[in-house]
């Protein structure tokens, strides 16, 4: 039976952080569209993050910095239509938030309004600060992202392992606590070392979810396409592949082509 038949509790902040109180581990996974919001959210996933690795893997885009907020509001949207149980985050995308708070503001705020998602994530920490305190005065919740920031990757020059250099994962830890302290009520560390994320966690009050960040987390996310194999050419150490979809589409396509080369497909059932 679908989890939506009957008194559907949604995850809340609050629901997060007792989740982390009693040691219980939250799950998270990306969804850009209304059928893949539906089916994860039926699976019982706690949180969807309608994620900008969407202008990698439904754009094509190198990189996250290409994807536009009407972007991201029109797949927020589709998701959130599917949705009846887990909290739905929004990425609010490279551009959009970074120039001043009050243009962060404004552009959290027609997220909000456009999307009816339950929150958004930002990357950064000390750099953005004034953003996520305008947003939060706003009454939207935020969850904050540091480690490897894609949107930063022109900076950085690579996607390896961060905060590896004691100076940085001092910033990063001293970052985690200023998020928390200006109520953020998640955080996201991406690819940084799982001693260094398992001390942040401990740290923390505030739920941490990690992607390749070790087990010491309170939470992990991963990308919806990379972990049912829809997409193969993403394959880092942290990723664990549950599915071969590209395998199982490849050969049910394949398979129509032959069919309706033969003749054989629509058959007499098939037809009016
Ligand atoms: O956009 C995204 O998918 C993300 C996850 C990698 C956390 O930010």
């Amino acid at each position: 039976m679908s989890i939506h038949a009957e008194n559907i509790r949604r995850v809340t902040t609050q629901r997060l952080i007792e989740m982390k109180k009693r040691g219980e581990k939250i799950s998270m996974l990306t969804a850009y569209d209304f059928t893949m919001g539906t089916i994860v959210d039926n699976a019982g996933i706690d949180i969807i993050l309608v994620g900008d690795s969407a202008s990698n893997v439904m754009c094509g885009h190198l990189t996250t910095l290409p994807i536009t907020l009407e972007q991201m509001i029109f797949m927020a949207k589709s998701v959130v239509r599917g949705v009846k149980r887990a909290m739905v985050v929004v990425d609010m995308p490279f551009g959009s938030y970074q120039g001043n708070s009050k243009e962060a503001l404004a552009s959290a705020i027609r997220i909000m309004k456009e999307t009816h998602g339950d929150c958004l994530k930002l990357e950064g920490g000390e750099e953005i600060i004034e953003s996520v305190k305008r947003i939060l005065s706003a009454g939207i919740p935020i969850m904050g992202h540091l480690g490897l920031m894609p949107q930063s990757i022109n900076k950085y020059g690579s996607y390896t392992v961060r905060a590896k250099e004691q100076e940085e994962a001092e910033k990063l830890i001293r970052d985690a606590h200023l998020l928390e302290e200006a109520g953020c009520f998640a955080i996201v560390l991406e690819k940084i070392p799982a001693k260094l994320a398992e001390q942040v966690a401990l740290e923390l009050t505030i739920p941490v979810i990690g992607i390749g960040a070790g087990g010491g987390v309170d939470g992990q996310v991963l990308v919806l396409h990379d972990m049912i194999g829809l997409t193969q050419d993403f394959s880092p150490r942290f990723l664990r592949r549950y599915a071969n979809l590209q395998g199982i589409m490849n050969e049910a396509i394949a398979h129509y082509v032959s069919d309706v080369k033969s003749g054989d497909f629509p058959n007499a059932k098939e037809q009016y």
